[in-house]
C-alpha cells in the first residue's frame, strides 16, 4: 500500500490548527503567529529544553470550544541529520490525528518533507495498529515548494520499494514483481522462463527452476531526451530465498522474503528519475527468481553458464544463488547495452552484516572516483555507505576443479565472504566501471525509530537518486 499521509503547502500558519508544530533552535526563540498561555523562556526553563533535534515542547491551546496543541520542535544545529531527526520524531508524535500543520525550519526543506513522510510509514496486511497522522500541512513562505516536492517524491520512491520488500513472498512472485514494474510509466521488457533459456541466461535459470513461479528478467528503460551518459542499474530479486538444497535454517530463512530489496529499489529508482528530471539515460535490469527446493532445483556441484557463454560455474552451494542471476545481468549489460557504467545492488551476503551492521551499506568498486561518489551521495542521502576492499589476493578462494570459477569460496582459505561474492560478480562485468552495493545488513530494520519502520528499509533508493542527480 503506498504512503497514505497526504500534504499540502499553505502560506500562513491556519490560525485554527488543532495541532501546530513550530520549530526553534538552541536560541530559544520559536516564529511564533499568536499568544500562548504560558512565556515562552519559562517554558523551555522548566522543561530543561535546549533546542536539540528531537525535542518537543507541548503546549494546550485554546481551538473554538476545544483544545489544541502548539508543538513546539528543536532543529538542533538545523543541519539535514537534525532535520531528519526533528521531522520524524514530530510525525511519530501525532500518530492517528488527522492534520499536522508544520511551520517549516530554516535549512533543507527537501530533507525535512522525505524524513517525515518516512516515519509516517507503515505496512500491515488486514487492520492497521496505528495509523499515520493523515495528513501533513507544509507552512511555507513560497520558497520551499520545489525542495518539497523533491523530498515528497523521493520518500514515495522509498515507501515502493518497502511496500514491494514487505510483501509476503506468496504473493510476490518473480511474474508480479513485473507487473510492479510494468506500472512504474517507463518502456519494460520482460524475459519469460522460456525466453531466458533460449537466450542462455543459465543463472536466472538454475537458481528460478526448483520453484514453481518461474524466473523473470525484468528491463525498464529511462531514456530523456539528449541525454548521452548511459547507467545500468542492476537489482538482486530474489523473491524468496529458502537456500534452494542448501537450504537454510528456520531462524536465516523466515526473513528471506526480503531477498528482492535491490530490485525493488531499482524498480522504485527507476520509477522516480522523470519526475525528478535526471538528464542521463538509465536502464534498470532486476534479476527475479524464487529459490525454492524441489525434485527439479540444481544440485550442489552442477555446472551452470551464465549469460554470453563466457565463462563456466561450478554451484557448490545453492544458497550463493544471488551472483548467479547477478553475472547474468551483469554479462547482459556489459554485452548488450554496452553502458558507460553499471551498478549492482543486492541482499548478497550475511557476512556484510557481521563487517558493517545494520546501519551502513557496502561498496565495492573498481574506479576510485566512483566509490567516491557513491560514499558522498550515501552521505548526503542519509543512506551510508562504506567502501569495502577488492582483495585480490582472495581469488584463488573461487577457484573450481571442473569449472572456470566456483560459486563460493572452497575450504574457508580466506573466509571473507562478501569480498569473494563481490570478486565473483567482477568476474562478469567484462571489465567495465562498476560498483556493487551489498545491502544484507540494512535491507531490513529490526527497530521502529527515526525514518525506518521495523521491516524493509528502502535503502539504496536515497542513495542512488542523490547519486544519479549529481551524475552527468
Ligand atoms: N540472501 C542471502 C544473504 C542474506 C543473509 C541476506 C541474511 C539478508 C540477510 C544470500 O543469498 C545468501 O544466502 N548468502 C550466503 C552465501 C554463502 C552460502 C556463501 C550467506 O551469506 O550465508
Ligand atoms: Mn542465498
Ligand atoms: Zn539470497
Amino acid at each position: 500500500m503506498p504512503l497514505e499521509t497526504t500534504t499540502s503547502v499553505v502560506r500562513e500558519a491556519p490560525a485554527e490548527a488543532e495541532l501546530l508544530a513550530v520549530p526553534y533552535g538552541p536560541d530559544l526563540s520559536p516564529i511564533l503567529s499568536e499568544p500562548l498561555p504560558v512565556p515562552v523562556a519559562a517554558l523551555f526553563a522548566h522543561h530543561g529544553s535546549k533546542g536539540a533535534a528531537g525535542e518537543i515542547v507541548e503546549i494546550p491551546v485554546q481551538r473554538g470550544a476545544g483544545v489544541g496543541r502548539v508543538l513546539l520542535y528543536g532543529v538542533g544545529d538545523g543541519s539535514p541529520a537534525a532535520l531528519r531527526k526533528a521531522a520524524a520524531t514530530l510525525v511519530r508524535k501525532v500518530k492517528g490525528r488527522d492534520r499536522l500543520a508544520v511551520v517549516l525550519p530554516r535549512g533543507d526543506a527537501a530533507v525535512f518533507a522525505e524524513a517525515a513522510l518516512l516515519a509516517a510509514y507503515g505496512f500491515t496486511i488486514g487492520a492497521p495498529r496505528t495509523k499515520p497522522v493523515a495528513e501533513l500541512v507544509f507552512v511555507d513562505d513560497g520558497a520551499s515548494g520545489q525542495a518539497l516536492r523533491r523530498g515528497e517524491r523521493i520518500a514515495r520512491a522509498v515507501a515502493l520499494a518497502r511496500d514491494l520488500t514487505n510483501t509476503p513472498a506468496s504473493v510476490k512472485t518473480p511474474a508480479w514483481l513485473a507487473e510492479r514494474a510494468a506500472e512504474q510509466g517507463l518502456p519494460v521488457r520482460v524475459w519469460d522462463e522460456k525466453e531466458l533459456a533460449a537466450e542462455g541466461f543459465g543463472g536466472l535459470v538454475a537458481v528460478g527452476q526448483g520453484s514453481v513461479n518461474p524466473p523473470r528478467l525484468i528491463q525498464l528503460s529511462y531514456a530523456p531526451e539528449g541525454a548521452e551518459r548511459h547507467i545500468v542499474l542492476i537489482g538482486k530479486g530474489i523473491t524468496f530465498d529458502s537456500g534452494g538444497l542448501s537450504l537454510k535454517p528456520n531462524e536465516n530463512m523466515k526473513n528471506q522474503k526480503t531477498d528482492m530489496a535491490g530490485g525493488a529499489v531499482v524498480i522504485a529508482v527507476l520509477g522516480a528519475l522523470a519526475e525528478l528530471g535526471v538528464p542521463i539515460k538509465v536502464t534498470g535490469l532486476i534479476a527475479a527468481a524464487e529459490n525454492m527446493p524441489s525434485g527439479s532445483a540444481q544440485r550442489p556441484s552442477d555446472v551452470i553458464t551464465p549469460y554470453g557463454g563466457g565463462k563456466t560455474v561450478e554451484v557448490l552451494n545453492t544458497d550463493a544463488e544471488g551472483r548467479l542471476v547477478l553475472a547474468d545481468a551483469l554479462a547482459y549489460a556489459d554485452q548488450v547495452l554496452e553502458p558507460d557504467l553499471m551498478v549492482d545492488i543486492a541482499t548478497l551476503t550475511g557476512a556484510i552484516t557481521v563487517a558493517l551492521g545494520r546501519g551502513v551499506g557496502a561498496v565495492y568498486a573498481c574506479d576510485d572516483s566512483l566509490a567516491d561518489d557513491l560514499v558522498e551521495a550515501g552521505r548526503a542521502s542519509d543512506d551510508r555507505l562504506w567502501r569495502m576492499p577488492l582483495v585480490e589476493e582472495y581469488l584463488p578462494g573461487l577457484e573450481s576443479s571442473v569449472a572456470d570459477l566456483a560459486n563460493i569460496e572452497s575450504g574457508g582459505r580466506y573466509g571473507a565472504g562478501s569480498i569473494t561474492a563481490a570478486l565473483f560478480l567482477r568476474e562478469f562485468t567484462g571489465g567495465r566501471p562498476w560498483a556493487h552495493l551489498d545491502i544484507a545488513g540494512v535491507g531490513r530494520s529490526m527497530v521502529d525509530e527515526g525514518t525506518l519502520t521495523k521491516g524493509a528499509t528502502g535503502f539504496g533508493v536515497r542513495v542512488l537518486l542523490e547519486w544519479l542527480a549529481k551524475s552527468r
